[in-house]
């Protein structure tokens, strides 16, 4: 089977493309990937030479190069994205740009081709933000409610492929994921900047109080999940993919990331909040794992601690990226380097 994985050189989608050919060493991959500030690859040293694995440069807005790159595909799975929300409240129009049209072009391409699936994957933003302390939590049934520009972009891309199967019957499933977490996760995220910033000697910036709750995923699970809906998933379905997180605030996040670094409190910096920041994201994953047989590996300590060893063994990995554009992203956002 050949595959096109969008975005492959992002952060899920190179571990997505580095678990694919692990797991399925017959087929041929290709990932078209813009190489945006997110696109490094870096990440897919190790399989640069396989012969099943190719790169196309490319934009997914670009139909001459979208339909090139579906040639012969039977399976597409779309990462690529504007995926960060603090750049879109900076500058909304990219995330509109590659998150709809992006998804819309890949449709169209998608059915003109014949594509046998089309996976899209996206996040739990779209559903909005639940209350503190509450017992709510998104499910596959939850309104969607998006707040930032980029779970607007997402929520308009969800839209458009269910809309595609229900009026072309494109043969589509879709996942709405938690916080992912894990190797090769750009250090503007708050996992990553965390570990980076005191592996550097610096201070984890928290947002507003830091009360805010996120459910954490780690990639690996993630891929794993996307392979069951790949295999045994239902067309037309979607499925949320979660962590084994209950209600985790940011803080609590950092001070686990403490202790296992050994440092303390004094490094917690607390910053200007983010408007329009989500209080709380849960979700419920009980449909992937009663359908699908899906749950993740282990919990969010031991995932953690995996993370924090992997940055602090591949130091030349995050600081090169932090050498590059985010010296000024992160001034203009933070206010200093
Ligand atoms: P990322 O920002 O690390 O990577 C995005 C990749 O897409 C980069 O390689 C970039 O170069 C590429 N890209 C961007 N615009 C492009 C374009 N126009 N054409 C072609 N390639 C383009 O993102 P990520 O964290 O790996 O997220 C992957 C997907 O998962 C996104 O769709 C995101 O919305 C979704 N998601 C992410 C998370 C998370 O916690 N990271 C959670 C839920 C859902
Ligand atoms: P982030 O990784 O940006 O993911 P998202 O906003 O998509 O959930 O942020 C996770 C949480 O961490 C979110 O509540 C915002 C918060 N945060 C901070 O407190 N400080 C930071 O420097 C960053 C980047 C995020």
């Amino acid at each position: 089977m050949k595959i096109l994985v969008t975005g492959g050189a992002g952060f899920i989608g190179s571990n997505f493309i580095l678990y694919w050919l692990k797991n399925h060493p017959q087929d041929l991959v290709i990932n078209l990937d813009k190489l945006t500030y997110a696109g490094n690859l870096e990440n897919l040293k190790d399989i640069k030479d396989n012969k099943n694995y190719s790169f196309m440069h490319g934009d997914i807005c670009d139909r001459e190069i979208v339909d090139k790159a579906m040639e012969g595909v039977g399976l597409v799975v779309h990462f690529a994205a504007e995926s960060h929300v603090d750049r879109s409240i900076m500058n909304p129009s990219e995330f509109v740009k590659t998150n709809v049209l992006g998804t819309q072009v890949l449709l169209d391409s998608a059915l003109k081709n014949k594509i046998k699936r089309f996976h899209h994957i996206s996040t739990d933003e779209v559903f909005g933000s639940l209350k503190l302390n509450d017992l709510s939590i998104f499910n596959e049934r939850t309104n969607y409610n998006p707040r930032s520009p980029y779970a607007a972009s997402k929520a308009g891309s969800d839209h458009l492929v269910k809309a595609y199967h229900v009026t072309y019957g494109l043969p589509v499933t879709i996942s709405n994921c938690s916080n992912n977490f894990g190797p090769y996760q750009f250090p503007e995220k708050f996992i990553p900047l965390a570990i980076t910033n005191l592996l550097e000697g610096k201070k984890v910036p928290v947002y507003g109080d830091g009360l805010y709750v996120r459910d954490w995923l780690y990639v690996e699970d993630h891929c794993r999940a996307i392979d069951l809906i790949l295999e045994k998933g239902t067309v037309g379905e979607t499925y949320c993919i979660g962590g084994l997180t209950q209600d985790i605030n940011n803080l609590e996040v950092v001070k686990k990331i403490l202790k296992i670094l050994g440092e303390g409190e004094e490094k917690i910096e607390y910053v200007k909040d983010r408007p329009g920041h989500d209080r709380r994201y849960a979700l419920d994953w009980s449909k992937i794992k009663d359908e699908l047989g899906w749950e993740p590996l282990y919990g969010f300590d031991e995932w953690l601690k995996k993370t924090v060893e992997w940055y602090k063994k591949n130091r030349q990995w995050w600081t090169n990226v932090k050498n590059g554009e985010y010296k000024t992203y992160y001034k203009k956002l933070y206010g200093r380097p």
